[in-house]
């Protein structure tokens, strides 16, 4: 049976019939396609492609035109899910004018079908010119990775009443500025839920708890692939690094010895 491609106003829709939203990260074609054919609900083209697949220490030194690369690539490979890709730093904050020509740029070179920018208050006026321009935006609050440096690491955020109360403030902005799904990252479960409960639209949670309207998470930690930082909250469900080795391993060895090819 054919699946109805999943769309930004579905996600919303999703919500209002209590159905959980899957979202899984993306950055190639192989992988859109075992996203999309898993029924994954959103491929997430992440900046974490800087760390996971580009070998960078954070998401800082992610580029455009590795955005957009990674993004066409995906966009062969899936037929149902959303692609949402993140714009990668600096790409959106310099000024308004830039975040537009950007966002059209991973919607129209890449196959982006919504884009994710981090961050509330200071990202809002960016977001109102990408949504009335007509491209959807996921949000995302809590801890940005793209702040690694002001939050002194990939910390936990909203711990205090103070934190928390602009985590709450910053979700009901940008459900005003029109985003179609916030990202809640590192932030305690129940200010997630409460956060999730105040809103209309949905949140896709990543270590935020089980009472946000949908989950997240990097396709290599769920893969045991990255193994230079596995987050607490990622369940592993296999771990492809060590056959993936021996395998390498057992190829180098045929060749050298003249095992490998027969004739
Ligand atoms: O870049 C990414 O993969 C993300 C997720 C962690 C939400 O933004």
């Amino acid at each position: 049976m054919k699946l109805k491609p999943v769309t930004a106003p579905s996600l919303c829709a999703m919500k209002a019939r209590s159905e959980k939203i899957s979202m899984l990260t993306a950055y190639d074609y192989p992988s859109g396609r075992l996203v999309d054919e898993a029924g994954i609900d959103v491929a997430l083209v992440g900046d974490s492609l800087g760390m996971v697949v580009l070998g960078y220490e954070n998401t800082l030194q992610v580029t455009m035109a590795d955005m957009i690369r990674h993004t066409a690539a995906v966009a062969r490979g899936v037929k149902r899910a959303l692609i949402v890709v993140d714009m990668p730093f600096l790409s959106y904050q310099v000024n308004v004018e830039e975040a537009l020509r950007n966002a059209g740029r991973l919607v129209v070179e890449g196959g982006a079908q919504a884009v994710k920018l981090e961050g509330g208050d200071r990202s809002a006026d960016a977001i109102t010119k990408i949504v009335d321009a007509g491209i959807p935006v996921v949000g995302h609050l809590g801890m940005t990775p793209q702040s690694v440096n002001v939050m002194g690491g990939f910390v936990e955020q909203g711990m205090d009443e103070w934190s928390a109360h602009w985590l709450r403030q910053g979700a009901l902005q940008l459900q005003s500025c029109g985003v179609c799904a916030i990202v809640l990252e590192k932030i305690p479960a129940d200010l997630a839920g409460e956060i999730s409960e105040s809103l209309e639209i949905p949140t896709i949670g990543i270590g935020a708890g089980p009472k946000c309207d949908g989950q997240v998470l990097v396709m290599h930690d769920i893969l045991g692939m990255y193994d230079k930082f596995v987050p607490p909250f990622a369940k592993q469900y296999t771990n492809l690094w060590q056959p993936t080795l021996e395998a390498f391993k057992a190829y180098n060895k045929e060749v050298k010895n003249g095992e490998f090819p027969v004739e």
